[in-house]
């Protein structure tokens, strides 16, 4: 065995060359990488006797794509295109051994050399689009070679992971095998030496013309992904397979070269690593405690979306309501989920009904006494809270968890009627629960560290994406939507109209546009919490709800009654002529001088005034780094992830920025438009928040 380098050796066993990539955790094609197996193959081509070279990776994987972390750096030779150009050009056969996950720059790795052999559990996938990409290493030239135009196009368009089997039958590889990489590695080339297993250079074989399929995908892109950047290149690289291989490889470089240098590219790595550094927190180093079985209090839609989330994730459920009707309800709910799994591909037919045997249903907390972790998802009231938390602590198990799913409620508080509020935590789940990836990890006062630890466990269990966050009102995502939803609420008072604010938003690349949102969500609840603090409001706070308020004193909360500030006819959605009769009464009354705003400016506001309150929330430690205010909007509440988060967008524009827009609307509103400290700060040391993602604040 000879070591190249720290990442790539290689092994003589008669006449074959073994070429083992060893990168953990996933092999990915680092400049280290690169080189080793630049200097692997010269090595092996060169030696004599040599019939056959095989490139197979060492851990759980192949190569699960190029290093992300090299992108938007200077760029390190050995380039991955042009290994892929040689690789492919060596004349010994060379075969790649596949297993775990060939990504990105693995597969295009794989395409290059002359026979590529699976082994089961494969998943392969071009996902460079996730990240704002295009396949840069050959991947749009050589896939559509293999399995033709429209199987290419729709794998690098969809960026999905394919099983082995499919991608067997998809020509992208040529065989399957079971066994360790190493041993298929042996067997696979001692097939190639005796004819067994044929070997071809990709670049000699020319795709199938397409056009009009390749004309019909564009224009539908056109329509519906016209904000984003690199599906467009995807097709125009995907068009050029049908040139002689060179002048393909040069588009696709040219494209993947302007993929690279758009802020979509570094918005998306942002969310890609984002999503993965979210969960490193002090407590991350903590056992957690064991949870196997899990109580859910409440069969409402949250309740059962839990619940369900909890039982596609293996984990035993006992469900509580107080009365039998609604526990039935729940149940048919958790049915109706879980068969919809099934249709979505999330849960194999075979496993329902395993699955839903997991599910206990029951009248009364009393059944909660052996349970390792409760989540309470009852009416949103601190009073019906307590008397939960009171029965729960009485009933519960010494050492289990004692979580609310409150949106907005004091946990502090909350623990304080138990005798043990070091077990006591906030669970904030997103509805639908078991489709949504956020799970805000709410942190107590008291809260021990292995609960919180232990709620990153079950957020990652449940496959979601778990944030930190301090208590206040509405935690980090509830808070923000507070404040921002407030301009929103001005913008139409002083002149936009709600479908404007709507599709200037959706413009700008939210899935949904606030009063689309709030429909959605239903009016009562924004209701329920003005009148909630409406004690509390500051009397220079100028109020934003007089338009909704008249709007739920009609009745009309939205889809749920069929009107809000839309009008909803089935799947129809239309605009509600009677909102203007109120909008217009409710500016009458407030003597208000009708403003014109244009889509820029409504963003503008709405943006500022998130941004403003991110900050706040970082000042005050609700939330530990601006990547977690970050992720928290992604996954919790449709924030564009070509954007990056508020705070990823806010490093666009700057600090100083920031300040001259907060201090220009403050002209009209000095209590809404403040200037946070911190961005002052910022804007005097020149510092980005980027830079503060390193660092971890602790509560205190
Ligand atoms: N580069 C650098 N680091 C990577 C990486 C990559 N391509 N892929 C994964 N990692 C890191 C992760 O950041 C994580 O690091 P951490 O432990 O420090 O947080 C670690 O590897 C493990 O990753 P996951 O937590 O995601 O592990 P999973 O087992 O859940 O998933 C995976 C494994 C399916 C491979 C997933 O990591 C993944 O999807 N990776 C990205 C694949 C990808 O997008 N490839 C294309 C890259 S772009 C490209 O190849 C361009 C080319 O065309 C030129």
């Amino acid at each position: 065995m000879l070591n190249i380098n720290e990442t790539v050796s290689v092994e003589i066993n008669q006449k074959i060359a073994l070429i083992c990539l060893d990168n953990p955790p996933v092999n990915a094609a680092s400049q280290s990488l690169r080189n080793g197996l630049q200097k692997a193959l010269i090595w092996a081509s060169s030696q004599n006797g040599i019939g056959v070279i095989v490139i197979y990776g060492a851990g759980c994987t192949f190569v699960a794509g190029a290093d992300i972390k090299e992108f938007g750096k200077p760029p390190l030779a050995p380039f991955l295109p042009d290994l892929v150009n040689e690789i492919e050009k060596i004349e010994i056969p060379l075969i790649s051994v596949l297993h775990g996950t060939a990504l990105g720059g693995g597969l295009e790795i794989a395409l290059g050399t002359h026979a590529r052999v699976g082994i089961i559990g494969l998943k392969v996938g071009l996902p460079e689009i996730h990240l704002g990409l295009l396949p840069g290493a050959g991947g749009t030239q050589r896939a559509p070679r293999l399995c033709g135009i429209p199987a290419a196009l729709d794998m690098i368009l969809s960026g999905k992971h394919i099983h082995a089997e499919d991608a067997l039958e998809m020509g992208l590889i040529d065989k399957l095998y079971d066994g360790q990489p190493r041993d298929v590695a042996l067997q696979a080339a001692q097939e190639v030496l005796i004819g067994q297993l044929e070997t071809r250079r990709t670049d000699q074989i020319f795709a199938k013309s397409h056009h009009a399929h390749i004309d019909k995908v564009e224009a539908k892109l056109i329509k519906t992904h016209s904000h984003l950047f690199s599906p467009h290149k995807c097709v125009q690289a995907v068009r050029a397979c049908l040139l002689p291989i060179a002048e393909g490889l040069h588009v696709e470089r040219q494209a993947f070269e302007e993929c690279m240098q758009t802020p979509q590219r570094a918005a998306l790595i942002h969310v890609f690593f984002g999503e993965r550094s979210v969960s490193r927190i002090p407590e991350s180093k903590i056992a957690p405690r064991p949870v196997a079985h899990i109580g859910i209090i409440g069969a409402g839609t949250m309740g059962s979306g839990i619940a369900t989330a909890c039982l596609l994730a293996g984990l035993r459920v006992t469900l509580i309501e107080n009365v039998q009707e609604s526990l039935n309800k729940g149940r048919a709910k958790i049915e109706q989920n879980l068969n919809g799994s099934v249709k979505r591909g999330k849960l194999h037919a075979e496993k329902l009904p395993r699955t839903q045997s997991l599910l206990q249903p029951a009248l009364g907390i009393e059944a909660l006494d052996q349970v390792d972790l409760v989540v309470e998802a009852a009416f949103e009231d601190m009073n019906v809270k307590k008397e939960i938390f009171k029965e729960l602590d009485s009933v519960c198990k010494p050492g289990a968890i004692l979580a609310s799913n409150t949106s907005y409620l004091d946990i502090n508080e909350i623990a304080a009627v138990t005798s043990r509020p070091q077990d006591v935590i906030g669970l904030h789940f997103f509805s639908p629960a078991h489709v949504m990836r956020l799970l805000e990890i709410v942190v107590g006062r008291k809260t021990d560290p292995t609960v919180t630890a232990t709620g990153f466990t079950l957020a990652k269990k449940l496959r979601k994406v778990g944030v930190k966050a301090g208590v206040c009102d509405g935690f980090i995502g509830n808070r923000l939507l507070a404040h921002y939803r407030k301009t929103a609420a001005y913008l139409v008072l002083d002149g936009a109209q709600p479908q404007q604010v709507d599709q200037a938003l959706e413009d700008f690349g939210f899935a949904m546009g606030p009063h689309k949102v709030t429909d959605l969500a239903g009016l009562d609840i924004d209701w329920m919490n003005r009148k909630r603090k409406a004690p509390t409001r500051p009397k220079e706070e100028r109020y934003s709800g007089e338009i909704a308020d008249r709007i739920c004193e009609n009745g009309w909360f939205g889809r749920k009654t069929g009107q809000g500030y839309y009008l909803y006819e089935g799947r129809d959605v239309h605009t509600n002529p009677d909102i203007d009769v109120i909008i217009n009464a409710e500016r009458k009354k407030a003597g208000i001088n009708v403003q014109k705003f244009n889509n820029k400016e409504i963003v503008k506001r709405y943006m500022t005034a998130m941004i403003s309150e991110a900050v706040r929330v970082l000042e005050e430690q609700i939330a530990a780094r601006p990547l977690d205010v970050d992720m928290v909007l992604v996954f919790g509440y449709g924030f564009p992830r070509h954007r990056g988060g508020p705070l990823h967008y806010a490093d666009t524009l700057g600090p100083q920025e920031l300040i001259n827009r907060i201090e220009t609307y403050a002209k009209e509103d000095s209590h809404y438009w403040r200037v946070p400290d911190m961005l002052r700060q910022m804007a005097s040391d020149g510092t980005k928040f980027s830079d503060f993602n390193e660092k971890v604040a602790v509560w205190t």
